[in-house]
């Protein structure tokens, strides 16, 4: 097989992981990426299922891909993800014109199932158990200095609006020396920055043994240990729950030098009526202590969170909960959702849905909030200056960089991605900063053969 592919990637950076693995299996059969749709031969939608609009979106632009089918059959059509393995069979009875819906779990055998489609017609994959782990598959990666790493899959939690534990299963941690050799990989290849990827990402290693030991692989020892690999000077994770937050995993934050000061830390709401109808096992005052015992620990730590508004019941008061909280607990920033109901979670049968009026509303309040929040968190940064990690160009020629705390500068300077430097802040904004660039540092040479 040979030619072009393209890939559309949907939702969160556990499908952008995936993608990039995708884009290394078509890459290692001598596929090349392609612009445009146009000019593939293989096109992949990478689906989220875990808001709304998912549906609309993929069968919308499996619409926009009809004619380009009908004028090349040779076109390969493949949806994966989770959308994959929550529709399965449905996706091809919508679209007959796709040729492989692949789920999850069944991503090694991508290539075989394009060469069974072009042989024997439209193949299907959804199989309920991760057997390859994703991360070893081979990858072609977005970025040369950063990578995402999976740790785990799945998630053994029920919240009441998540259909994450429907589609991705129960919790499957990867052994600790398989996560552990491929970060040493990376770190040889010239990777300086990983982020370590779970559904639920702190309760690594409750499904696994460690041979020989008897006790079980922790989160808290993962990122010790990732933290040690020569050459990886950022750690990030993402995401876990607040509940699974245990001090050990704080202290190995705080101990381990390369793990970055920044914390995504999903509220979800601040009304503890409605933690409890979401079957979130913390209540709001304990969700603020724990901040402040992080925030004790790792000093200059940003937090980020997600929320959601309008789930089934809420009232003006339940609201009013999560913007009291959401202001005490300062969050850095936060990722502001409108509930929707996913078919076959608990939630999507509780009475009182609010009026999308409503949730309009409220959802317009919370942002706001968060957005003068965030820009007074971003303005105690003006003067300072931080470590920088290149990434590429910005806007109007300029570069664009995260801190260790993971804000997003914007920069008035020359260097290439991959370098560290120091950047002075001049000026916030809510989702950025703009600064310019003092020192310039090292970047990590790459060996030729990566
Ligand atoms: N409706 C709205 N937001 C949701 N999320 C998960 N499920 C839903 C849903 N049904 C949000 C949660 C989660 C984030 C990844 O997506 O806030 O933390
Ligand atoms: Fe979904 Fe996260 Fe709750 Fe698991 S812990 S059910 S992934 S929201």
């Amino acid at each position: 097989m040979s030619g072009r592919y393209l890939i559309r990637t949907f939702g969160c950076q556990m499908n952008e992981h995936d993608s990039e693995r995708i884009a290394g299996l078509l890459e290692g059969e001598g596929y090349g990426p392609a612009q445009e749709p146009a000019e593939a031969e293989v096109v992949v939608l990478n689906t989220c299922a875990i808001r709304e609009n998912a549906d609309n979106r993929l069968y919308g632009a499996l619409g926009h891909l009809k004619p380009l089918k009908d004028a090349n059959p040779r076109l390969r059509i493949v949806v994966a993800g989770c959308l994959a393995q929550k529709d399965r069979g449905l996706i091809q009875r919508k679209a007959p014109w796709v040729d492989v819906v692949v789920g999850t779990h069944a991503l090694a055998g991508l290539v075989e199932l394009i060469r069974s489609a072009e042989r024997e017609g439209p193949q299907m994959d959804v199989r309920e158990f991760t057997e390859v782990f994703p991360s070893a598959l081979p990858a072609h990666r977005g970025s040369s200095s950063h990578a995402w790493v999976s740790v785990s899959v799945g998630c053994d939690n029920a919240c009441t609006f998540c259909i994450v534990p429907l589609v991705r299963g129960p919790q499957r941690s990867r052994p600790l020396g398989d996560v552990l050799s491929e970060v040493q990989g990376l770190a040889l290849r010239g990777v300086v920055e990983v982020t370590l990827l779970g559904q639920n990402v702190n309760t690594y290693g409750r499904d696994l043994t460690v041979p020989g030991s008897g006790r079980r692989a922790r989160f808290g020892a993962l990122l010790r240990a990732v933290g040690a690999v020569e050459g990886i000077r950022r750690v990030r994770f993402t995401s876990p729950h607040p509940h699974d937050f245990t001090d050990d995993v704080i202290t190995a934050m705080a101990e381990t030098g390369a793990v970055c000061e920044h914390i995504h830390f999903p509220m979800q709401s601040g009304s503890d009526r409605v933690l409890r109808l979401m079957r979130r096992s913390y209540r709001a005052d304990r969700y603020l202590g724990w901040l402040d015992r992080i925030r004790a620990a790792v000093p200059g730590v940003s937090v980020t969170t997600d929320i959601i508004v309008g789930f089934p019941g809420e009232t003006e008061q339940d609201f009013s909960d999560t913007l009291r909280v959401t202001e005490e607990a300062a969050f850095d920033a936060a990722f502001t959702f409108q509930y929707s109901p996913r078919p076959g979670t608990a939630a999507a049968s509780f009475e009182a849905p609010i009026p999308k009026d409503v949730v309009q509303e409220r959802f317009d309040r919370l942002v706001s909030l968060q957005e003068r929040i965030s820009l007074e968190r971003n303005e105690l940064m003006v003067g300072g200056t931080f470590e920088v990690l290149i990434e590429g160009e910005g806007r109007k020629g300029n570069l664009k960089g995260r801190t260790r705390t993971n804000k997003l500068v914007h920069a008035a300077g020359d260097s290439a991605p991959g370098t560290f430097t120091q950047v002075r802040v001049l000026a916030a904004h809510p989702h950025h900063l703009d600064g310019e660039l003092v020192e310039v540092g090292e970047r990590r040479p790459v060996p030729a053969t990566a």
